[in-house]
């Protein structure tokens, strides 16, 4: 058994960095280094050095370093493992048994190798059918829906003309009927002849993340149902449609050239063939199924954002979050975009426009806010019935909070104050809630009653015209509009305030909210029944604030252990002394 380590050193003495880098890399002399422009963030001028000395690179721009292997790691978009395997067998040496894992036992590579050659054979195969005398059908179909040659080219665009070429063709090639129908593209009849799965059908090839052909999709040429817009080749050994991402090699090769800032993830083929040709070239698709963790982790071998623009009818939207939750998960900054009139992205941008398209990216919303939106349009919480507004209000905040929950501390923070301008809560209360709902309390989101509301109303009435009864501390509120009054107040530190300046602190109100605080007309002979009801106001707001606690703990109660029930009562007595006194 051969150790780790020295299999490690042994393959990076054989594998000298300056030669390697410099077959990916024009590497210039510069001094005692070689130096180049860097692969892994855009740049005019090199920053990017490599040392022979001491066997490693490091960009000057970015910070990226490291050994050999670090490199083929970093360049390859792969792991450890594989970059030492790409590297060893550069060197001609062999990976040893006992540290190859499973998947790369010789027995299996070689079987592996042979469908991928059957795979690579099949693509030339189409691609000269495509642009062959047969294939004129095809390419008028793809002019027509005004994809350059350059395009074609770049994606490997094919045809498949009939049943029998392909296995006919793949038989003088010196591939079995069984090797075809394991690598997928044939399907075997009952007599163990063979036939073209995607006969008759414009084919787009999916290469892996290596830039090897894995699968292939293909589309009808005709509008008859009866053949199904798209059929794929079924999952095989070296290809899973859910665990694959189309254009994924494409994505590679522009992170190599140019640097990667994020990747657009879409729906289908065409979209990607449409961005493609626009200039978006940072996209891939996830050919129609719903997103997994392995395309999450596939994705974040090559950035750490991800636009997702995915169909944005209601049912989509649901499936959609799951997806996304998926990819914030493996640690992906996930926005959402959304296409207005129900159109893919290859559709927007042919009616639009690119420089249209490249304002939907801009716009595109952070995972936050878009489950937010989500929820408020789920609530519909513009409504304006009195009586169902207060209870879809109800129902966002209890939702918001769980999206707030799962946030870091900045962010909730941020959003709070999102949710408060939304559903007319005052930030503290939201905090308040949202910390029970971290503690696991159940929450109960209340709207504050129209007695309450009345009093806070007059209470601040009096503090903006400076009654001298009103020079007291402010009042607790779960209103918005009024604790942005009651704010205010506390800002002047007892100075006298100016009424109109609520236009200014709370400029979101409507006009029955500066109303309700304005109208109050204040006058001597008035002066003693005002100061009265001041008071009374005072002691209702009190009151009801520990009532609201006092239910609260309640309901804490129900759930609550031994210890914790006793203070929990103890504070419960107290609150009841506080409003019998
Ligand atoms: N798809 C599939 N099988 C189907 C339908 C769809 O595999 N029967 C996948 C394909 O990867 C397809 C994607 O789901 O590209 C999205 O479907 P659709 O929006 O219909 O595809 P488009 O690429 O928009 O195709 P076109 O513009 O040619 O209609
Ligand atoms: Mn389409």
């Amino acid at each position: 058994m051969q150790d780790m380590t020295d299999f490690i050193n042994q393959v990076k003495r054989a594998n000298d960095i300056v030669d390697v880098i410099g077959n990916s890399l024009e590497l210039r002399r510069s001094g005692a280094n070689f130096v180049a422009r860097c692969p892994f963030h855009g740049e005019r001028t090199p920053s990017f050095h490599v040392n022979r000395n001491k066997q490693i690179f490091k960009c000057f721009g970015c910070g990226e370093a490291g050994d050999v292997i670090g490199f083929v790691q970093k360049y390859e978009s792969c792991s450890f493992m594989e970059a030492l395997e790409i590297l060893a067998k550069r060197a001609g040496l062999k990976m040893p048994e006992n540290i190859s894992d499973e998947d790369h036992s010789q027995e299996k590579k070689k079987r592996r190798d042979r469908l991928l050659s059957v795979l690579r054979e099949t693509a030339v195969f189409y691609w000269r059918m495509f642009y062959s005398s047969v294939g004129a059908n095809a390419r008028r179909y793809m002019e027509n829906r005004g994809f350059s040659a350059e395009t074609l080219k770049t994606f490997g665009v094919g045809y498949s003309p009939d049943y029998n070429s392909l296995p006919d063709y793949l038989t003088k090639k010196g591939f079995t009927y069984r090797e075809m129908a394991d690598s997928g593209v044939v399907q075997q009849r009952q007599d163990g002849s063979c036939f073209d799965a995607l006969a008759g059908r414009l084919i787009v090839p999916i290469f892996n993340i290596n830039n090897q052909v894995i699968a292939f999709g293909g589309r009808s040429l005709e509008k008859n149902p009866q053949f199904g817009k798209y059929k794929n080749t079924s999952d095989t050994e070296v290809f899973s449609k859910k665990n694959n991402l189309f254009a994924i090699n494409n994505a590679k090769k522009v992170k190599q050239t140019s640097g990667l800032q994020y990747l657009v993830m879409v729906e289908g083929y065409m979209d990607v063939l449409a961005m493609w040709q626009a200039g978006f070239t940072s996209v891939v698709a996830s050919m129609g199924t719903s997103l997994t963790e392995q395309q999450a982790k596939l994705l974040s071998r090559l950035t750490d954002r991800a636009y997702i623009c995915y169909d944005g009818d209601s049912a989509g939207q649901k499936a959609t979050v799951r997806g996304l939750d998926i990819f914030a998960k493996e640690g992906l900054e996930v926005r959402v975009m959304s296409i207005p009139e129900n159109l893919d992205p290859d559709e927007y941008i042919g009616k639009y426009g690119k420089e249209s398209f490249a304002q939907l990216l801009d716009k595109a919303l952070p995972l936050a806010d878009y489950k937010l939106k989500l929820l408020e349009q789920e609530f519909d919480i513009k409504n304006t019935n009195a009586v169902t507004r207060n209870d879809a209000i109800s129902r966002y905040v209890k939702g918001a909070l769980k999206v707030l929950s799962e946030m870091d501390d900045a962010q909730q923070q941020q959003y709070v104050k999102t949710v408060s301008v939304k559903s007319g809560f005052s930030e503290d209360y939201l905090k308040r809630k949202l910390a029970a709902h971290m503690r696991g309390e159940p929450v109960v989101v209340q709207q504050p009653v129209d007695t309450e509301m009345k009093a806070l109303q007059f209470i601040a009435s009096c503090m903006l015209c400076n009654q001298p009864y009103a020079k007291v501390k402010v009042p607790q509120c779960d209103d918005a509009f009024l604790s942005g009054v009651f704010r205010y107040i506390e800002g002047l530190k007892g100075a006298d305030a100016f009424a109109d300046m609520v236009y200014t602190v709370c400029p979101d109100a409507t006009a029955q909210q500066y109303d309700s605080v304005l109208s109050h007309e204040f006058s001597k002979e008035n002066y003693q029944k005002d100061k009265q009801y001041f008071a009374e106001c005072m002691s209702l707001v009190k009151e009801h604030r520990l009532k609201q606690r006092r239910s609260e703990l309640l309901e804490q109660l129900k759930t609550a252990d031994e210890i914790a029930s006793e203070s929990l009562l103890e504070e419960i007595q107290k609150i009841n002394k506080q409003i019998n006194g």
